[in-house]
C-alpha cells in the first residue's frame, strides 16, 4: 500500500526516483508525486499512474540531487492531485511521503488547527508534516528530533521520508508496521518501501525495524536511532536480486510472465530440500525447531487472500500426511477475536509480501501468548520474515503482478515438503507413500510445463465465456481451495463476480444461480471422488449451466457431458492443486485481457496490503 522512494547523493534525483516509482507502482497506483530539493523545493503531484506524473512534469524544473517520491493507494481522502503525496508543511519548507495510516489524525488536526495550522488535503499524512514543523519551531529542534517527537504522538502505522529546504543535506526516514529499506551506495543513500528501486545502484541494504528513525547525510554518514533516541547498530545486508527479475522479459504482462515462470519457480522452491532417489525431504527452518513443531498440540495457519487459500491446502496436507490438528484462520479475524492460543501451539503465517498488516498483527498476538511463530514468506528480509522465530522462504523471486500466481504454487511446494518432513518425523506416513510423493513431487515442474502448452486452448475457452457476469467454481477435497483461488483470480483481475464452493455444497444454495448464462468451472481431477464430481456436473448440465471441466488426461466420461475440458497430467492427489490451479490462472488472465482490464494493476487493489 503506497510506495516510497527517496534519494540523496551526487546524482540527479529525478530519474532515480521516477524509475523507482515505476518499480513500486504495484504497491498502489491512484496518484503519484515527487519533491526535489535544488536550493528551492519543487513538488509535483498528479492523480493517476507514474506515467501521468511524468507527462505532467514534462519541461518543468527537475534538477536536484535530493528527492522523495510516492505512489499512492488511497486510504484517507479520494485519489486526486491534492491528496497525492508528498505533502508540504505550512511554511513550504518540509515535504513528506507516507505509507500507512495515522489513526489519531483527527485529534492531532484539531490541536494543530488551534495553533493556526491550515490544511489543504483530506489526508492523515498532511497532519504529520505540520506536526513535525510545529515541533521544529516550538523547540528549535533539528529535523530528525522533531520527527522523533512527532512520531511519539502518532498512533498507527507509518513508513515516512521527510526533508527540509532549510537543511538540504539530509533526509530522515522512519518506520512502524510499514516497510522501509535503506540502500547504502558510495556517498549516496536510497530509502524505499522495498529493495527494487535500490538494486540497480547498490546491494547493501538495512531493513529498518519498527520505531527506528534513520538520518542520512549528503556527506556519506548515516545514523539509526529508536524512537527513544537510543543509537542502534543495524546489520548491513547484501541482497541477491537481479534487475531482469524486475522486468517483463518479453511478456505482455507481469502476471503472464509469472504464470509461465512456474516450472522454474516450483523447482527453486524445492531446490536443496528434496531428493527422491535418496529418499529425503528436509526443510531447514523447520528442522531448527523440529521437536516443538512435531509435538505441537495444534498448528494454526494465519494468512490473507491467496495465501489463505494456500494455507487451506496446508491444512489438508498436514492433517493427511502428518496427522497434526490444524486450524486455518483469516489473519484479520484471528487478531480481533479472543482466540485460544497456547504455548504448545505453532502458528504458521503465509505471506508473499511478508508485509501484510493483518498477518503481522496475528503473529504479534500469538507471540504474546507464547506460541512458536513460523513464516512461509517470499519477500526476503520482510517484516514477517524478521518477526517469526523461524521460517522458510519460498524462493519464487519477485512477484509483481497484483494477482498472486507463482507465489501460490511455491507456497504449496513448501507446505507439501513440510508435511512430508513432519509425517516422516512423526511416523504417520508409510515409507511407500512417502517415496511415491517424493518422486511425484520432482515431476511437478515438467507437468506444469505441459499444462502451459495448452495456453491457446484455454484462451479459446476464455473467449467463449468472457462476457459472463458471474461464474461458479467447484472443487472437492484438495481441490476445494483451488475452486476458491480460481474464483478469486477471476474476480480480482476481470471484475466478473465469481464464487468458489465445495462441489457438494452446490445443492445447498448456489444451484439456484445456475442457468444457461452461468459458467461453472469444475475441478474434476480427484480420483477418489470422481463419480461424485460427475454427478455434480450432471446436476449443472441439467440446469443448462456452461461446464468448463479440469480433467485428467485421457478422461472419457466428463468429456462427454462438459461443454469444455482442459486436460492436466495425473499426479498423486495431495499434489494435484499444484497442477489444477495453472489452467485457472491462465483462464482468468485471458478473460481479463479480452475484457480490456489492467491485469497487473487491477482497480482498487494493491500488491501489498500494509494497512488494515
Ligand atoms: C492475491 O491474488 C491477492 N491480490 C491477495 O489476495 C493477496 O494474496 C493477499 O493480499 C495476501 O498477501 P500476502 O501473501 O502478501 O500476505
Amino acid at each position: 500500500m503506497c510506495g516510497i522512494v527517496a534519494y540523496i547523493g551526487n546524482q540527479q534525483a529525478y530519474p532515480i526516483i521516477i524509475e523507482g516509482l515505476r518499480r513500486l507502482e504495484y504497491r498502489g497506483y491512484d496518484s503519484a508525486g515527487i519533491a526535489l530539493l535544488n536550493g528551492d523545493l519543487h513538488t509535483y503531484k498528479k492523480k493517476g499512474k507514474v506515467q501521468d506524473l511524468e507527462n505532467f512534469i514534462d519541461n518543468k524544473n527537475i534538477s536536484g540531487t535530493a528527492g522523495i517520491g510516492h505512489t499512492r493507494w488511497a486510504t484517507h481522502g479520494k485519489p486526486d492531485d491534492i491528496n497525492a503525496h508528498p505533502h508540504v508543511s505550512g511554511s513550504g519548507d518540509l515535504a513528506l511521503v507516507h505509507n500507512g495510516i495515522i489513526e489519531n489524525y483527527s485529534q492531532l488536526k484539531e490541536a494543530l488547527s488551534e495553533l493556526g495550522h491550515k490544511f489543504e488535503s483530506e489526508t492523515d499524512t498532511e497532519i504529520l508534516v505540520h506536526l513535525i514543523e510545529e515541533y521544529q519551531k516550538q523547540d528549535n529542534l533539528p529535523l530528525e528530533k522533531a520527527v522523533q517527537k512527532a512520531l511519539k504522538k502518532a498512533i498507527g502505522a507509518y513508513a515516512i521520508v521527510v526533508f527540509d529546504r532549510k537543511d538540504p543535506n539530509k533526509i530522515v526516514g522512519a518506520r512502524k508496521s510499514s516497510p522501509l529499506v535503506l540502500g547504502i551506495g558510495a556517498d549516496e543513500f536510497f530509502l524505499a518501501s522495498d529493495a527494487t528501486p535500490i538494486i540497480k545502484f547498490t546491494n547493501k541494504v538495512i531493513y529498518l525495524n519498527d520505531e527506528e528513525i534513520v538520518t542520512v547525510n549528503r556527506n556519506g554518514s548515516y545514523e539509526v536511532v529508536n524512537i527513544d533516541n537510543q543509537v542502534q547498530s543495524p546489520k548491513v545486508q547484501e541482497i541477491d536480486l537481479k534487475i531482469e527479475e524486475l522486468e517483463k522479459g518479453g511478456y505482455d504482462h507481469f502476471m503472464l510472465k509469472e504464470i509461465h515462470q512456474q516450472p522454474k519457480t516450483i523447482l527453486e522452491s524445492m531446490r536443496g530440500r528434496i531428493n527422491a532417489d535418496q529418499g529425503w525431504v528436509t526443510v531447514g527452518g523447520m528442522q531448527d525447531h523440529i521437536s516443538r513443531i512435531k509435538n505441537a498440540d495444534r498448528i494454526i495457519f494465519a494468512a490473507c487472500g491467496t495465501s489463505w487459500h494456500a494455507a487451506m491446502i496446508g491444512e489438508y496436507l498436514f492433517e493427511d500426511l502428518a496427522r497434526i490438528p490444524v486450524e486455518v484462520e483469516y489473519a484479520s479475524e484471528l487478531r480481533y477475536r479472543n482466540p485460544i492460543i497456547r504455548e504448545s501451539d505453532v502458528i504458521i503465517a503465509l505471506s508473499q509480501s511478508g508485509e501484510t498488516a493483518d498477518t503481522l498483527a496475528a503473529l504479534e498476538l500469538a507471540k504474546k501468548k507464547g506460541a512458536l511463530l513460523y513464516g512461509i514468506v517470499n519477500n526476503v528480509g520482510s517484516s514477517i520474515a524478521r518477526l517469526t522465530d523461524s521460517g522458510s522462504y519460498i524462493h519464487a523471486g519477485p512477484e509483481i503482478g497484483v494477482a498472486s500466481t507463482k507465489a501460490f504454487t511455491s507456497q504449496l511446494v513448501v507446505l507439501t515438503l513440510m508435511a512430508l518432513n513432519l509425517g516422516k518425523e512423526r511416523g504417520t506416513i508409510s515409507e511407500s507413500t512417502y517415496r511415491q510423493l517424493l518422486f511425484a513431487m520432482e515431476q511437478i515442474p515438467s507437468k506444469v510445463e505441459q499444462i502451459l502448452q495448452q495456453d491457446e486452448k484455454i484462451k479459446y475457452i476464455a473467449g467463449e465465456i468472457k462476457n459472463s457476469q458471474n461464474a461458479l467454481y467447484l472443487g472437492r477435497g484438495y481441490n476445494f481451495p483451488i475452486a476458491l483461488e480460481g474464483a478469486l483470480k477471476l474476480k480480482e483481475i476481470s471484475y466478473i463476480h465469481a464464487e468458489g464452493y465445495p462441489a457438494a455444497e452446490m445443492k445447498h444454495g448456489p444451484i439456484a444461480l445456475i442457468d444457461m448464462y452461468m459458467p461453472v468451472v469444475v475441478i474434476a481431477t480427484n480420483q477418489s471422488a470422481y463419480e461424485k464430481i460427475v454427478s455434480n456436473i450432471q446436476e449443472v448440465k441439467a440446469r443448462k449451466g456452461i461446464v468448463i471441466a479440469i480433467v485428467l488426461e485421457g478422461d472419457v466420461e466428463i468429456k462427454k457431458i462438459a461443454d469444455f475440458t482442459i486436460e492436466i497430467p495425473e499426479t498423486l492427489e495431495p499434489l494435484s492443486p499444484l497442477l489444477s490451479v495453472i489452467p485457472l490462472q491462465l483462464l482468468s488472465y485471458h478473460i481479463a485481457v479480452m475484457r480490456g482490464c489492467n491485469v497487473d494493476q487491477p482497480r482498487n487493489l494493491a500488491k501489498s496490503v500494509t494497512v488494515e
